[in-house]
Formats: C-alpha cells, structure tokens, sequence
C-alpha cells in the first residue's frame, strides 16, 4: 500500500447547514447526517482497534505496519474532528443524535476482549465505509449542489476511506485472525449498521417533520432500490468478503485516487 496521506480540509464548517442540504431532498439529508452521526464515536472505536492491535503485534510485524497504522490513525482522527463540527449544526436543527451514546454503551462489552476481535468488528465496518465510498465517488451528483462544502466532505472522506480500506484487515491477519470469526463478525456488524442507520435515519425524518410525507418514502425507494440505487450497487461488494480469498484491495478505488487529483486545492497534505 502507498503512503497514507493526512490531510487538512480546507472547508468552513462554521457555516451553518440547512435542513435539507443535500439536494433539498429530506430523505437523503437524513441518511447522510444519520452516517455522520455515527462517525465521532465509531471513528474513535476504529482507532483504538487499530492502536491497540499495532501493540499485540511482535517489533518485527510493528515495523512493516506502523507508518500504515500511523496514516490511518491521522485520517480517521481528522475525519471525527470534522464530523463533530458538522453534528453541532446538526443539534442546533433540533435532530437528536442517539447513535452515537448507544454505540458507545455496546462497545462496553468488548472491553477486555483481545484486540483481535476489536480488529475484525473494525475491518467489518471499513467494508462498510468503503463499499459506501466508492458509491458516493461514482455518483457525486447524488449529493446535491446545494452546499459544495458537505459535498466537499464527503467526498474527501469518501476518498480517504477507499485510501486507508486495508489497515484494519491486514492487522487483523496479521494477529492471525481466521476466516470463522471475520465473517462471524461480518454478519454481526451488518445486522448493527443496518439497524442503526435506519433508527437514526428515521428518527432523523420525524424530527424534521418529513417522516410522513410521500417524497420522502417516493425518494428511499429510488435512493436504495433505483437504477443507481445504493442497495442495488453495494450488494455485489459486500458479499464479497465472505469469500475466503477477499482482501480489500480487490474492491475499485479509481473514483477515490481521481478525487483526490482532480481536488488537490481543497486540502493541504500535513507535514507536507
Ligand atoms: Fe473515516
Ligand atoms: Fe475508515
């Protein structure tokens, strides 16, 4: 893998954000706000996954993976970072973020639990993130014009996703992590993240008064199960790891290593 880049974005997250910033449409505003919900926390548990998996490895393994561990820490700490100045706008719309306090209650069961495991709920997410990335990279329109500095965001983020997707799995493998219990946790973070999303998502639409309404429904339906549609496009990939051969740089990035060169003055590289 290349070296992984931290980055600062240059966006203004001072700025409020409307109600219905993506695309004036309420249902996508919500889906995506519900993601950012989650990231303070969930990033946080990603990091500490990774740290505390770079420390059970031998000083021989740590060499080969510490600048990756580095990069990853730094990308995913600038992205929480970012997130939380977004969810306070969010707050300040009356939208209520309970993702966040009960991801954080449930983490409570792995403490003490070896870091292998913390890993592969980790990689298991970071599938998540990237099969989503990608999705978001190939249909950049699907955000709205409406607020060029989210879309910037997300798409940064969605960028860096794709870029850092290995870390956590070769970590994994690297503490001799098996298939039985990566796809265990696969099928366990799947039935979390999907539930999630949809509590928050839903909760999300009812503080703002458009859960009921017929475009917000007439837009889930084409957003998921449309000819672009996200459950449409995502299935494929994420069946993938569970096969026994999957490894993370098999998924496309292109859209990602595009992004990032075509947008080169939205951000500054750090220590660069
Ligand atoms: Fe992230
Ligand atoms: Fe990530």
């Amino acid at each position: 893998m290349t070296d992984l880049v931290v980055r600062r974005l240059l966006v203004d997250m001072e700025k409020p954000i409307a109600r219905h910033w993506c695309a004036g449409d309420p249902f996508r505003t919500a889906l995506m706000n519900a993601l950012s919900m989650s990231f303070p926390v969930g990033e946080q548990f990603f990091i500490d996954s990774v740290r505390s998996g770079f420390e059970a490895l031998s000083p021989e393994l740590q060499q080969k993976h510490r600048a990756d561990m580095q990069g990853f820490v730094g990308q995913e700490a600038t992205h929480r970072r970012l997130h939380a100045l977004y969810n306070e706008h969010l707050d300040k719309l009356g939208l209520v973020n309970s993702w966040g306090p009960r991801a954080r209650e449930r983490m409570k069961m792995l403490d003490g639990v070896h870091p292998r495991h913390w890993l592969a709920a980790t990689a298991a997410n970071e599938h998540f993130t990237a099969i989503l990335a990608d999705f978001m990279l190939e249909n950049p329109d699907l955000l709205g014009s409406e607020d060029p500095r989210l879309k910037t965001l997300w798409l940064w983020h969605a960028a860096e996703e794709a870029e850092h997707k290995c870390v956590a799995f070769d970590l994994y493998q690297a503490l001799e992590g098996d298939y039985a219990w990566r796809v265990k946790w696969m099928r366990r973070i799947t039935m979390v993240f999907l539930g999630d999303t949809i509590r928050q998502t839903i909760s999300n639409l009812r503080h703002d008064g458009t859960l009921w309404q017929w475009r917000t429904w007439k837009s889930a339906a084409s957003y998921l199960f449309g000819k672009r549609g996200l459950v449409r496009l995502t299935f494929k990939p994420w069946r993938q790891y569970f096969r026994r051969d999957f490894h993370p740089s098999q998924l496309e990035s292109a859209a990602a290593t595009n992004w990032l060169q075509a947008n080169s003055e939205q951000y500054r590289a750090v220590g660069a």
